[in-house]
């Protein structure tokens, strides 16, 4: 059984991803990577969201089809996660003819069923959230809010599908459900929207005059498929629900239920914890099938929102992702984006902090200890970690406070709560450099009678640079596998979490030249 973890597929109105996205994506990947640590067969699925009235009228301004223009910008979201250094396992486009078909084999049972029907509607339409509204999307002016932009009134036949017969179960199955929204202070939201769809059905078509960017209607060419109803599906398409034989998709038993879809607060209502839940129902899947929905909170800016529809162009140039990490690194960027940020909540992006936590917290806290461990070991042992009889309180109280660390960031990282899992670690590092200058190792250096103290003490800090370096992977993977290699312990690499212990470094282990691995930056261009 492995362990499945999904993020949205971005839409396409900005053409490009913007830091926000990026931390999405970090964030699975470092969930994932933890989750390989501990031994799991993890699977991290992730993609772009290609269709939809916004990406056909983008394409007309610029005068090319939309398959020419989606095909060109899912570019930009590829090499983004490539800069970040993602490793992703599966990619989802809406536009794969996989996805399509099985969009499609949904919609004819549903449609067979008697769960889709059609009928004429007359009414208000938000253009910029591309859905049908009723009065309940009124403020208490009696008026659409500002977050539904233009709206329209339009007369039109369409195709919907029996949301409302399964509102029932989806409030008794959140009510009971502990783990079907996290952080669980989101649920109230969500069983207040519930309040509201109650005898709504969900608009499923877009009549083909208005929109023909979409997966047609298998019963109906005339109509596509909605954006959302589409694009959702990419959680079990792309997960190897119904494929054909001989498909390349993953064996969707060993994948679903997914343990985790990742999503920002803006679209946990409706779309991830009303639409989907009710169309997975309708298919018939159980409430033991049902996924978690782990929902992210916002970096914003103190000059303005990072958000699709307020994207100026200066904030588009200081949160892309690619020239950060061009700038910073990508250990950098991705230290950054889940340390200054409680998962569920929201941060303020601050290239300042971003510099400064780099900073201090690796490049003077990390480097310092790598470097004086293994430049230390290099010069006075020779290049060789040594054993020892020696041994002193507080060698004692690193060795266990090594376990305390350990076990408190397995903790933090099972809740998801990176931000957390990182500062126990940060401060083991720092406890770490203060022995060192307890310890003295370069004053016991000079004593020959000190010999057994320094290797215990040199022993101690290659030990600890081991363990951090293993603990530090998920986030900083590049500068852990650099610190590995100094260490010539390349095995670390394949060590898994619960045999992390005191004692991996072998006696007599060879160090390489040490070289610092995190190089200081600063917000200046050099
Ligand atoms: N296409 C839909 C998702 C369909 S999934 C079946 C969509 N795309 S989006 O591009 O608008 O957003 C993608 C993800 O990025 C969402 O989870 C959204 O919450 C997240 N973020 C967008 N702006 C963000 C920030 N400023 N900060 C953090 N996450 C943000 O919604």
């Amino acid at each position: 059984m492995k362990t499945f973890y999904t993020t949205t597929a971005i839409d396409y109105t900005n053409g490009k991803p913007h830091i926000g996205h990026a931390y999405e994506k970090v964030l699975a990947d470092v969930i994932t990577r933890y989750r390989k640590l501990c031994g799991d067969d993890a699977y991290f699925l992730t993609g772009v969201d290609q269709h939809g009235q916004k990406v056909q009228q983008t394409a007309e301004k610029e005068d090319v089809h939309p398959g020419t223009y989606v095909r060109k910008t899912t570019k930009n979201f590829t090499k983004a996660w490539s800069a970040l250094e993602l490793e992703y396992d599966g990619w989802a486009e809406t536009t794969d003819n996989e996805h399509k078909a099985c969009v499609a084999d949904i919609l004819q049972k549903l449609y067979d069923e008697g769960q889709i029907y059609k009928k004429q509607y007359q009414g208000f339409y938000s253009v910029k959230q591309e859905q049908f509204l009723t009065d309940k999307e009124r403020g208490e002016d009696g008026e659409f809010g500002p977050e539904w932009g233009e709206v329209e009134e339009r007369d039109e036949e369409n195709y919907y599908f029996k949301l409302s017969e399964h509102v029932a179960w989806l409030r008794s199955f959140v009510e009971k459900s502990e783990d079907f929204i996290l952080p669980a202070f989101r649920k109230a939201d969500v069983l207040n929207a519930i309040e509201r769809a109650e005898d709504n059905d969900l608009c499923i078509s877009r009549p083909k005059e208005r929109l023909r960017w979409g997966i047609e209607l298998p019963f109906d060419e005339d109509f596509v498929t909605f954006v959302w109803f589409d694009a959702l599906i990419n959680y079990i398409s792309f997960a190897g629900y119904n494929k054909a034989d001989g498909s390349k998709l993953p064996d969707f038993d060993k994948l679903w239920p997914a343990d985790l879809h990742v999503i920002g607060k803006d679209i946990l209502v409706p779309s991830h914890s009303i639409y989907w839940p009710c169309m997975l129902h309708a298919i018939g899947f159980t409430d033991e099938q049902m996924p978690t929905l782990l929902v992210h909170g916002f970096w914003n800016m103190n000059s303005g929102k990072i958000s699709k529809s307020e994207m100026t162009a200066e904030i588009a140039a200081l949160t892309d992702p690619v020239s950060l990490v061009e700038r910073f690194g990508a250990d950098c960027v991705r230290y950054y984006l889940v340390r200054d940020i409680h998962t569920g909540r929201d941060s303020n992006f601050d290239p300042e902090r971003l510099v400064m936590l780099f900073n201090t917290e690796l490049a003077n806290n990390l480097g310092n200890l790598c470097n004086r461990g293994l430049s230390m070991t290099k010069r006075f042992l020779n290049g060789a970690t040594a054993a020892s009889d020696y041994d002193d309180d507080i060698s004692k109280e690193l060795r266990e406070q090594a376990g305390v660390t350990i076990s408190a960031y397995k903790e933090a990282m099972d809740r998801y709560a990176v931000s957390e899992a990182l500062e126990v670690v940060i401060k083991y590092i720092t406890l770490c450099n203060q022995y060192t200058d307890k310890q003295a190792p370069w004053a016991l250096a000079k004593d020959e009678t000190k010999t057994a103290e320094l290797t215990t003490v040199l022993g101690h800090l290659t030990e600890v640079v081991a363990i951090v370096s293993v603990l530090l992977k998920p986030v900083i993977p590049a500068a852990c596998e650099r610190i590995q290699n100094q260490l010539k312990a390349t095995f670390l690499a394949d060590v898994n979490i619960s045999d992390l212990k005191w004692g991996m470094i072998p006696v007599g282990q060879e160090v390489a030249k040490p070289k610092p691995v995190f190089p200081r930056i600063s917000l200046e261009d050099e």
